[in-house]
């Protein structure tokens, strides 16, 4: 197995046969590794408020950020709000008031796939793999908006989920439930991201299989890449947190390191289940 995507400190999940220059954007040659401000975390959505079109607002001055090579967490019962507060980091959503800032650049008005020119990468809480596709043609379609080479990628991705090699030519919608979230972030990876979002990625997988999607998501976020996740199993999650969110009704419960939340004996009791 390749140690790609294990070795500490190189955040270079780009490295291709291309001339484009090392972090720099796949279509357009720009400048994507510029520092955000002092204090400033890579992504942001600051204080967003805003909901599904004209409807009533179910984002109150909400904030979840990441900073980079670090994971956080987004917790809270159902219909808190999680989904949607990533769907208007990504653009997907009506942000009334707030801003998303990536790298200290404000985004608010960017459509979801400007975005992902800029860097960022969704796998969404559902349908997020292309189910009549073979495992190869979904990363494929995560390529879509490269000219370049994608063959390492594609490797690296298949070295961090080896499973996923084996089936390369099998339809995405044959797999298990846990493989087929591989496929899904595996995709998303192949826009070489420096921001992978990610709702809800064990869902419906067994506890084992949520431990090595948690592995494997460690194993990202120790590349340089920047993981902000949605995820119900809370008290796991935030195990491997380096900051936590805990929404409720569509604001700010409580925020602060994994360990914090962990330790909280209000989040304990009411999120965590004592
Ligand atoms: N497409 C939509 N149009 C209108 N309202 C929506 C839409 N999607 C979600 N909502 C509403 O927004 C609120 C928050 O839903 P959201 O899906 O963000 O919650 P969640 O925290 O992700 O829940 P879960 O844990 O069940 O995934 C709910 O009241 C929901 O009914
Ligand atoms: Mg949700």
């Amino acid at each position: 197995m390749s140690d790609t995507y294990s070795d500490r400190g190189s955040n270079d999940l780009s490295a291709t046969k291309s001339n484009r220059p090392v972090g720099t954007t796949p279509q357009t040659g720009a400048p994507r590794n510029s520092q955000p401000k002092p204090g400033e975390p890579v992504l942001i959505g600051d204080k967003m408020t805003g909901g599904y079109g004209t409807g009533a607002d179910i984002l109150h001055a909400c904030t979840v950020a990441v900073d980079k090579g670090q994971i956080a967490v987004i917790v809270g019962p159902n219909g808190a709000g999680k989904s949607t507060a990533m769907k208007a980091v990504f653009g997907m959503l009506n942000v009334r008031e707030g801003a998303v800032r990536l790298r200290g650049e404000e985004i608010t008005h960017l459509k979801p796939q400007e975005r992902v020119a800029k860097g960022m990468a969704f796998v969404p809480q559902t349908s997020n793999v292309f189910t009549s596709m073979s495992v190869e043609e979904n990363l494929e379609m995560g390529a879509f908006l490269r000219r370049d080479d994608i063959r390492k990628t594609m490797d690296q991705v298949y070295d961090l989920f080896p499973i996923l090699r084996d089936k390369r030519r099998q339809a995405a919608g044959e797999l298990s439930g846990g493989q087929r979230q591989q496929v899904a972030v595996g995709r998303a990876l192949m826009t070489q991201p420096q921001v992978l979002m990610l709702d809800e990625p064990t869902a419906g997988v067994s506890p084992i299989v949520m431990d090595e999607l948690f592995d494997r998501i460690i194993e990202v976020a120790r590349t340089g890449i920047s993981i902000l996740m949605v995820e119900q199993n809370a008290r796991q999650a935030l195990e491997i947190a380096d900051r936590g969110y805990v929404l409720v009704q569509g604001a700010n419960a409580f925020t602060g390191t994994g360990k914090e939340l962990l330790a909280n004996p209000d989040v304990r009791r009411s999120f965590l289940g004592g």
